[in-house]
């Protein structure tokens, strides 16, 4: 039973549900000795046109909650969040913090053949921040980076519309100036972005790879994780708005819906219900 101390203990927080799109491919990465937790901020979602103070105060309270859970690192799966957090921010966390942005400029940074061109998709405020933008200057390689604010896509996500007529609409919307210029590279810029894909996926160009930087954020987290533990890995979740559907949203999406719990917006922070 001693294994069961050895568990890592893993904070990954969104405004909502998009961040499953990372907590899918941690599991399959670590089906074994990790203990996550998810804060799911339903009741306050969208994040991505909300003012900058307000988010740093709701980041203030999601950290404040992770200290209480005892965790031992803390994943960010929300690009906006990441955004708006300084290094000096990040790094003066009392445990380890995992961006999602930074791997993901480093690695597409480093592998990007000549001449290639960028595009990210992503919430106001990320492309307010433009820290892609002014991350991916900085390769040689990367000739030409655009960015482009879609906010319709996280209510329509959210809504639990994944697919279809609604969505095609939306995405052309958005997509079409930016699918002219045929980049080589498209960045999901929001985790609940990978939600929508094929939908995405259908409307670019051929020769444009799509960029989930979920991928880069394991990467990143498996060069640091130390696993002991042979149990298998564990999730708890805390939800801010509406739990029924949220626990709909997992069956259909993860395929499981247990240890799911609300929690409390008070002016003190985040607090769990006693019960529910
Ligand atoms: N999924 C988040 C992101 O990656 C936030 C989206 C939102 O709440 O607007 O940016």
């Amino acid at each position: 039973m001693t294994r069961l101390r050895n568990r890592l203990r893993i904070g990954i927080f969104d405004s909502g549900i998009g961040g499953l799109t990372v907590l899918k491919r941690l599991l399959e990465a670590f089906p074994e000795g990790v203990s996550f937790h998810y804060f799911a901020d339903t009741a306050r979602v969208p994040y991505g046109s909300k003012p900058v103070e307000t988010l740093q105060r709701y980041l203030r309270e999601i950290f404040d909650f992770f200290s209480q859970l005892n965790v031992d690192a803390i994943l960010t799966a929300c690009n906006t969040s990441d955004s708006i957090l300084s290094q000096r921010e990040k790094s003066e966390l009392s445990v380890p913090y995992f961006s999602i942005i930074d791997p993901t400029v480093r690695i597409l940074g480093e592998s990007a053949p000549g001449e290639s061109t960028v595009a990210v998709i992503a919430t106001e405020n990320t492309v307010k921040r433009s820290l892609y933008l002014r991350r991916l200057f900085r390769y040689e390689n990367l000739t030409t980076i655009v960015q482009r604010a879609c906010p319709l896509f996280v209510p329509l996500i959210e809504e639990g519309i994944w697919e279809g007529e609604i969505v095609d609409s939306i995405v052309k919307y958005y997509l079409t100036d930016l699918a002219r210029t045929e980049p080589d590279f498209l960045i999901l810029g929001c985790t609940h972005y990978p939600l929508i894909r094929k939908s995405i996926e259908a409307f670019l160009p051929s020769k444009t790879r799509i960029v989930d930087p979920a991928e880069y954020i394991v990467t990143d987290f498996a060069d640091w994780a130390e696993i002991s533990s042979t149990e298998p890995s564990t999730v708890d979740y805390y939800v801010s708005g509406n739990i029924r559907f949220f626990q709909e949203i997992l069956k259909r999406y993860l395929r499981k819906a247990e240890n799911v719990r609300s929690v409390d917006l008070t002016f003190t922070g985040i607090t769990l219900k006693e019960s529910i």
